[in-house]
Order: C-alpha cells, then sequence, then structure tokens
C-alpha cells in the first residue's frame, strides 16, 4: 500500500502531510504550526522542493528526514520557515529600561569588583539589528568600553539571517529607528546602504545556535530573547526560559518581547516595570 504521502505532488498538502511536517518542524526547532499556518507551511515547503527538484511531499518529507543526507537540507527547510521581522531600537521603552537602569547598574557593580567583563546574549538574533542596537548603547554609555571585555553572542537559527547579519549592511528604510547623530557614528554609508562599523562589529559574536537543543551560555549578565517565543507553545517556552535561568549570572536581567511571559517561572525571577518597559531580574 501506498505512503499517504506518496500520493502527493506539488498540490495541496492533505492534513496528514501538513501533521507530519508541522510535528518535524516541531521536534527540530520548537516552531509551532497552528491548523490556520497550514497555507504558509505549504508555500514553504513548495518553495524548497523547488529548489532541491523534489517533485512530491513525500520525497522532500523523506530527503529532510534522511539522518545521514538531509541535514543540510532540513537546515535550509527551517530557514524557510522562519519569522525574520526585526528592526533597530525595536520596544524602546525596554531599551531605555536597559540603558538607563540596568545597564547603569550592572556596570556600576562590576567597578566596584574590579570586574571588567559583560557578556550579554542576543537569542534569536535574526538579521542582526539586535545585537547591533546593543553594541551601539554599550558604546553610548560605556565611556570606558574599549578597558572591558565585552561579548554580545548573537545566535539564530537561520543561516540565512545570520549571514546578512556579520554582513550588517542595511537599505536606508531597515534604519529608521536609529538616531541622525548614531547613524553618522556607526555606521557607513555606501551604494544606498549602511554599513555597521568595526565599532560595533568587534563587539557581536555571531553563530548557529537552536534553543530547542544546543546548550545556552554561562553566567551571563543580560539575555535579549525577544519576539522568539511567540513561534512556541507553552510548553517549550518553559524549557527555554528554564536554560535561560540555568545561564544567567546570579542577579542577571532577562527581555523578553511584550506578548511574551515566563510561562509560570515566576518565582525565580523579579518583574521589572519602568516608563512601559519590562525586564526580569533572576532571584
Ligand atoms: C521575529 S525574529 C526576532 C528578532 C529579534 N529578536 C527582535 O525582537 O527583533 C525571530 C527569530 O527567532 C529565530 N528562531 C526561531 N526558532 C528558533 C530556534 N529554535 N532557535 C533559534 N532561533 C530561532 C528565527 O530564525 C528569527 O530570526
Amino acid at each position: 500500500m501506498l505512503h499517504p504521502l506518496q500520493l502527493s505532488v506539488a498540490n495541496d498538502m492533505t492534513d496528514e502531510e501538513f501533521r507530519l511536517f508541522k510535528q518535524l518542524v516541531y521536534d527540530e526547532c520548537g516552531i509551532n504550526f497552528k491548523p490556520e499556518k497550514k497555507a504558509f507551511l505549504q508555500n514553504r515547503t513548495i518553495q524548497r522542493m523547488k529548489a532541491t527538484d523534489v517533485k512530491s511531499y513525500y520525497r522532500y518529507y523523506k530527503l529532510i528526514t534522511d539522518a545521514n543526507t538531509g541535514k543540510a537540507e532540513l537546515l535550509s527547510f527551517l530557514d524557510v520557515l522562519t519569522i525574520n521581522e526585526t528592526s533597530f531600537f525595536r520596544n524602546k521603552p525596554q531599551l531605555d529600561l536597559f540603558q538607563y537602569s540596568i545597564l547603569p547598574e550592572i556596570i556600576s557593580k562590576k567597578r566596584m569588583k574590579n570586574d571588567f567583563t559583560l557578556k550579554i546574549w542576543s537569542a534569536g538574533c535574526s538579521t542582526g539589528q539586535e545585537p547591533y542596537t546593543i553594541a551601539i548603547i554599550l558604546n553610548e554609555l560605556m565611556t570606558d568600553i574599549k578597558g572591558w571585555k565585552v561579548s554580545i553572542l548573537a545566535s539564530d537559527l537561520s543561516m540565512t539571517a545570520l549571514e546578512a547579519a556579520q554582513q550588517g549592511a542595511y537599505p536606508r528604510e531597515k534604519m529608521e529607528g536609529v538616531e541622525a547623530s548614531h547613524l553618522k557614528k556607526y555606521f557607513t554609508e555606501k551604494d544606498e546602504h549602511f554599513y555597521a562599523k568595526d565599532e560595533l562589529k568587534r563587539l557581536v559574536i555571531f553563530d548557529f545556535h537552536n534553543l530547542m537543543y544546543d546548550n545556552g551560555f554561562s553566567n551571563l549578565d543580560v539575555i535579549f530573547c525577544r519576539n522568539v517565543l511567540i513561534y512556541f507553545d507553552s510548553q517549550t517556552q518553559k524549557q527555554v526560559i528554564e536554560t535561560f535561568h540555568q545561564c544567567l549570572a546570579p542577579k542577571g536581567y532577562l527581555f523578553l518581547g511584550h506578548a511574551e511571559s515566563l510561562q509560570g517561572i515566576n518565582e525565580s525571577f523579579i518583574f521589572i516595570h519602568k516608563n512601559k518597559g519590562t525586564a526580569y531580574q533572576m532571584r
């Protein structure tokens, strides 16, 4: 008897095919496709089927689940399913809370201890606007930044987004939110694009990281994971928050997107709310 997937060419995905692909995506990276997202999943699958010249959902599913030969295509498949929407200085009240309250406090405590290291993680950094925004804020606030060992670890599941982030070149319309003085100070304008200067780039380390499986970092002062957890179900969100808890230094800070929450792990964190900006601090 034919496997249900074997019957189909690249016309509409059956519910069974949707269920299989949806489960695979969930298992691989935590992204949870609700039934109303079927058309999106189908269109993106067809996009990869065309790129690999595979004619049926069944063959494509076999290809990306082949443990020996399917790994690279599986990554490309997950890549096209990610939503990489982002911007510079996204959620300004939250960044003001970081720049004017949280960061000064972290820095003054560290100075008192003669500890000149600062470790920040931008988890789900997409095309780099978030980590470069953090780098601008650090440069503005820390006049002695050259005397510090600063690392902004910026990670994502999407290789395409990471490549763009690493390049750090943005068309003018993507620069909204960056003050004119910062634009001049931290970017070089060429051929209708703004290129992040070395001053920013040297602070950021981009790397592939799957929040579902890869271990996090340790002793982090701050984690930004904004507008990423919304794509996960509550169980995966909880698991990721637990990982963040293990990655943070005592009294470290966590920034989530405005539609995201701690999923009940509230006893481990203190909620901070100031002028519409929100964050969580480890107890
Ligand atoms: C909407 S963007 C958010 C970008 C940025 N944090 C912001 O708030 O502007 C969500 C990012 O999460 C990434 N992502 C989704 N699932 C992931 C996973 N399992 N591991 C790592 N990154 C993931 C996507 O590739 C995408 O770039």
